[in-house]
């Protein structure tokens, strides 16, 4: 088994292939943490725990007159609250007698073959060929009977952790949870990084790297989505950890809504990081009985550098994150109307844009916003999902049957968690958005947001939209959410459970993506807000692809592309070629330039088929089947960041690697030019030193050796913005 206890130490052994988790329950109760990082085999780690007496850190009562011994400095598995730990908390709670405590001590565990499961949440889940155990210990309060269950799943060959949280209020009395970390892990030093991914709409997921200075870092999102501004993942790596090298710990949030995650360097040189539900507005009433489960925090330590963390996660997400079949089957290359016609279409021109794009070699139509109720803009209809019949006479179904007959699939845009204020439904049930007494709602895009909390809401979403889907032929449905959440308030709850409704929103759109996305397997669902506004696991549970960014602008895409890559695969990331000049920057960059980007992910088009040039159309049909010729590489391969596009200016490089190391593609897009400018050579990885490749359009053959350190040379001709692919091959 991958989970032990060994009763003598008291210690608990997780196991993965390459790394070793190991805890230990201390003289008074207490779950301390051992460590975290490269596998050892069967040591004991309790020499780690050196007790010293520190001047204003408080013992616990039950130690006496050992003033050795505070929760002040010991590492912990799950922090304690009001008591005598003073650093970042795992849980606080309001009990039932007004006192703000928590201490818990551990009073049981249990081991047992397979995974956890998380009542409403997506997590992980194990495939047939996994091997997955799981720890589960009960820490629980004597004074208060509250229970923090902390669960630890072990994916034992793919090098991953995972943890969540389950709170049981054991009591005879009401206690309100006002924070939960789903995660909490304590480092014995604090030499490290803390790389988060920042941002904001059309520019997500910036790369941003800081050493810990004393005190806390923060990140994190209360927008009531992931956000555009925060990733749910961090790293906390070596000082010097590279691509290549260092010790590097990756905390990825499996979660949609609001999310904190902070790292506290403490006084003594220690390092503590917790990730779980943001807590500002958060208060969760739990009765006698009662539980709450907090998400899933995926967790993998690489001692190789950040490229074996980014290939650990890609595997876990690429084999045992996604529900939809989709995940296995090579995704279709679409055109989407949106930068195409925006809300300015009617059928002929749907149809026609479609016809065009046949030639160019895509598969599939897809039909964005402005095709339900009178929404000719976006100040109207979101919540009448009934079709435009001034612009489409024969209804969805006519379109797709014209579609279908073309040789392409359709599919099409919907946002179903909000509603215009000028909408039939709005007029109907002005009490079914997000809105406080008193007070009148802000608006976001003209738009409100329905309470997700209340059930009639989400049964109207359900039924709606799902007779949208059985209305017509649809292969792909788009799943938009253009606003954040401001007035967090229910209007059929009670006021002492308004705290829950941040995170209710989210569990009721997880009931309601299981109840359409779950039922509809025939269909590929690509999530969207915003672009990139809730690019998280939680949402790749559903589906298995969500639009990059509003941002198609292929110089942008780079960054926002490389920030991405850290923890999510390349089939998550869904990438058009749009025209140009841009319609977000105004630049121009060759078309050429546009497809190797886009190809960095699941390739698309978006853009008016109807103007392009014959010249462009071919182009664009090479794209496609240089595309299609290399999926697997691209999709299924590993994937290696050559450069840092935020560190290093005059080239931007990334390759994928077949699993067998036979073949690679590398792409490489020229940043920055100046005239007469020196010669650059583009460094391989992850090749066989030893085997002999062919690199397309060279004589002879080179080994991996030489590929990988001395390189290839980046051509001399390329100006500005222009790309280039090395296709390399085994012979
Ligand atoms: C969002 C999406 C776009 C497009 C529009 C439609 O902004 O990110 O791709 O679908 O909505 O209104």
């Amino acid at each position: 088994m991958s989970v032990r206890y060994i009763e003598s130490k008291k210690t608990f052994l997780l196991q993965t292939k390459n790394s070793t988790y190991q805890m230990k329950v201390s003289d008074y109760g207490y779950l301390l943490h051992l460590y975290y990082g490269e596998r050892l085999e069967d040591e004991d780690l309790s020499y780690l725990i050196q007790l010293q007496d520190r001047g204003f850190s408080p013992n616990p009562n039950e130690a006496g007159n050992d003033r050795t011994f505070s929760l002040d400095f010991l590492p912990q598995e799950f922090s304690s609250d009001g008591s005598c730990d003073y650093r970042l908390s795992s849980i606080e709670v309001k009990n039932g007698d007004g006192s703000y405590a928590f201490v818990g001590k551990a009073a049981k565990h249990e081991i047992y073959a397979g995974k956890y499961s998380l009542e409403g949440l997506p997590s992980l889940w194990a495939a047939d060929q996994d091997r997955v155990d799981t720890l589960e210990i009960w820490l629980t309060d004597p004074a208060t009977q509250l229970t923090a269950v902390l669960c630890y799943s072990v994916f034992e060959e793919k090098d991953i952790i995972t943890r969540a949280v389950k709170v049981i209020n054991e009591s005879e009395e009401t206690i309100y949870l006002n924070r939960i970390m789903s995660m909490t892990m304590d480092f014995m030093d604090s030499d490290y990084d803390f790389i988060h991914f920042d941002g904001r709409h059309t520019m997500e997921r910036e790369w941003s790297r800081n050493p810990l200075a004393y005190g806390i870092q923060n990140v994190g999102s209360f927008r009531g989505a992931s956000s555009h501004q925060h990733n749910p993942f961090a790293i906390l790596c070596e000082r010097g950890a590279s691509e290549d090298d260092g010790r590097c710990y990756g905390f990825s949030f499996v979660y949609s809504g609001n999310f904190m995650c902070k790292v506290e360097k403490d006084q003594y040189d220690q390092t503590r990081i917790v990730m779980g539900i943001h807590p500002k507005h958060f208060s969760y009433q739990l009765k006698p009985g009662e539980r709450f489960t907090a998400p899933e925090v995926v967790l993998a330590y690489s001692g190789k550098g950040l490229t074996h963390l980014t290939h650990l996660y890609h595997r876990v997400y690429r084999e045992n994150l996604c529900k939809s079949p989709y995940v296995r089957k090579e995704r279709p290359i679409l055109i989407n109307s949106w930068e195409a016609a925006y809300f300015d279409f009617d059928e002929a021109k749907l149809l026609e844009i479609a016809k065009e794009a046949v030639d160019m070699g895509v598969e599939l139509f897809v039909l964005d916003d402005g095709w339900f109720g009178n929404r000719n803009d976006d100040n109207a209809a979101l919540g009448d999902w009934d079709v435009n019949t001034a612009k489409l006479p024969r209804g969805l179904g006519g379109l797709s049957e014209d579609i279908h007959e073309m040789g392409l699939n359709f599919g099409l845009w919907i946002e179903p968690e909000m509603v215009s204020e000028n909408s039939e439904l709005y007029r109907k049930h002005p009490d079914w958005c997000l809105q406080m007494p008193r007070r009148q709602p802000s608006r976001g895009r003209y738009q409100l947001v329905l309470d997700l909390s209340r059930e009639d809401v989400r049964d109207y979403i359900v039924t709606s939209i799902n007779s949208v889907l059985d209305s017509a032929r649809i292969e792909y449905v788009k799943w938009d959410m253009n606003r954040f959440i401001t007035d967090a308030w229910s209007a059929i709850v009670e006021k002492e459970k308004q705290g829950e409704i941040y995170h209710r929103y989210i569990l009721g759109l997880y009931d309601i993506m299981n109840r359409i996305i779950l039922t509809h397997p025939e269909i590929l669902f690509c999530g969207c807000s915003g672009g990139g506004g809730r690019f998280d696991p939680g949402m790749l549970y559903y589906q298995p692809q969500i639009w990059c960014s509003d941002n198609t602008d292929a110089v942008c895409r780079l960054k926002i592309q490389y920030g991405t890559t850290f923890v999510y695969p390349v089939s998550a990331m869904e990438s058009h070629v749009s025209v140009c000049p841009n319609h977000q920057t105004g630049r121009t960059v060759p078309l050429e330039t546009r497809g190797i980007t886009a190809m960095d992910g699941i390739l698309g088009y978006e853009l008016d088929s109807t103007k392009l040039t014959e010249e462009e159309k071919r182009i664009c049909r090479q794209q496609v089947e240089a595309y299609k010729r290399n999926y697997p590489l691209i999709v299924y391969g590993d994937y290696y960041r050559l450069t840092n596009p935020y560190t290093f200016s005059e080239y931007v490089a990334w390759e994928h690697v077949s699993r067998n190391r036979d073949e690679a593609l590398i792409s490489l897009v020229l940043t920055e030019k100046e005239a007469n400018d020196a010669q650059r050579y583009v460094k391989a990885k992850g090749l066989n030193p030893q085997m002999q490749y062919q690199v397309d359009g060279m004589e002879g053959s080179l080994s991996g050796q030489a590929l990988m350190s001395a390189g290839l040379p980046v051509p001399g001709k390329l100006m500005q913005y222009e790309a280039v692919q090395y296709h390399i091959k085994a012979l």
